[in-house]
């Protein structure tokens, strides 16, 4: 969890700018703020390091993603391809929006793979969300491939992967709109908080007029701005922002400590051969959050896991029985359970979600060990470290 690691000066310097002027709403207010546009400076980061044309911040990864199924058209009604691994802020964003989810077969990408997505598709099947996973871009060839050919609209969620690129093209640039999350748990964080990225200016304004009630950010007077479609609170604080802003500073330094370090590791962890790791991962592009790999059962996964924990192995996760983060968990989505009348009560779900059939993404998760990589380890805790888990796996292996 490096953003949360790497927290320090620059950070409290930003924020205090803010404290000092009291200006903490984003827009207006220019006779109080003494130049300072947090959120603005916060994006024109988010847009530099990924290469982006646009940037808009909002207040957390979940709306961020409500937001780019809104100005991706994604509504009531609408068939959407979804993976059965992901936190769970992008389903709920779905239904939320009165979509149909339609969850499809990942791999060992850990991300919705292209065959998972072709054997998943309706006549009526109208866009992809794809989820970049634990730090690293999805299949991104293959899956734009698939988009093309059956003329579905692509919406990224790297809610999990800013630092991540394919190719040295950033994740969030390759479908219509993408967003990630600077949630405390992430490369960068800013406590709550989330950034939307695109290369379309038509997008990029309603993004802006989405993420609040409708503004259009025209002229010094908000009450008086036009407004030609609605919107809702999403806004960012001028408070977060700031935060956000130093944090995208130290990117590039986090991430190339994380891949050096996640690098060590695995060199460590090819000592075993049972062990996989996980697929076409773009190494340069990799931001490098989380090592991940496979043990030949998931027997043998549950016991490196028992043995990591047993020899205090901080940091590593076992995905497959998570609550938040793989379907098997989710039975409050497959009861359709929430207080309100959603689309899917009104249309029908689109799959049997209580006897989804994914034996690929069973077979992937339940094999599936994860490390959380720290970007502030030295060498010898890295050493120490290398030879716990080496230790450990094998003697869960023999
Ligand atoms: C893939 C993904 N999307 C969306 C979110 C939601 O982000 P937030 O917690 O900032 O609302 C998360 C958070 O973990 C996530 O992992």
């Amino acid at each position: 969890m490096p953003g949360m690691e790497v927290y320090g000066t620059e950070e409290r310097k930003e924020v205090n700018d803010v404290l000092d002027t009291g200006a903490l709403f984003r827009y207006g207010h220019d006779e109080i703020r003494k130049g300072m546009w947090k959120s603005k400076e916060f994006e024109a980061e988010v847009a530099n390091y990924t290469g982006a044309k646009y940037a808009h911040a909002v207040s957390s990864g979940s709306t961020a993603v409500a937001t780019l199924l809104a100005v991706a058209g994604i509504g009531l009604g609408d068939e959407i391809i979804v993976p059965p691994f992901t936190f769970v802020a992008p389903i709920e964003a779905a239904f939320l929006a009165g979509a149909l989810p339609i969850f499809a077969e990942i791999d060992e990408t850990l991300c919705l793979s292209p065959e998972g997505i072709e054997a998943a598709l309706t006549p009526k099947t109208k866009a992809v969300l794809l989820v970049h996973m634990l730090g690293t871009a999805a299949d991104i060839d293959g899956i734009m491939e698939v988009c093309a050919k059956h003329n579905l609209i692509l919406i990224e969620d790297c809610g999990q992967a800013m630092g991540a690129f394919w190719q040295g093209k950033s994740v969030g640039l390759f479908g219509k709109v993408g967003s990630f999350s600077f949630d405390y748990f992430k490369i960068t964080t800013c406590g709550e908080g989330g950034v939307i990225i695109t290369n379309d200016l038509d997008i990029y304004n309603k993004i802006d007029q989405v993420a609040d009630h409708g503004h259009t950010h025209e002229g010094n007077n908000r009450g008086m701005e036009p407004h030609h479609i609605m919107g809702f609170n999403y806004r960012i604080s001028e408070l977060s922002a700031a935060v956000g802003l130093a944090q995208m500073r130290k990117i590039g330094e986090v991430k190339a400590n994380n891949q050096k370090n996640k690098v060590y590791l695995k060199n460590r962890l090819k000592e075993i051969p049972q062990l996989e790791f996980r697929a076409k991962v773009d190494i340069e592009g990799d931001s490098a959050a989380t090592l991940n790999f496979f043990l030949p059962t998931a027997d043998l996964a549950v016991k490196v896991i028992e043995q990591f924990s047993a020899v205090g192995i901080s940091g590593a996760a076992y995905w497959f029985k998570n609550q938040y983060h793989f379907i098997n968990q989710w039975d409050h989505i497959k009861n359709l359970s929430f207080p309100a009348k959603l689309g899917v009560h009104y249309f029908g779900a689109p799959q049997d979600y209580k006897n989804l059939q994914l034996p690929k993404s069973q077979d992937v998760m339940s094999r599936l060990v994860s490390l959380g990589i720290r970007a502030t380890w030295n060498q010898e805790e890295l050493e120490i470290l290398g030879d716990k888990m080496v230790n450990a796996i094998k003697k869960v292996i023999g």
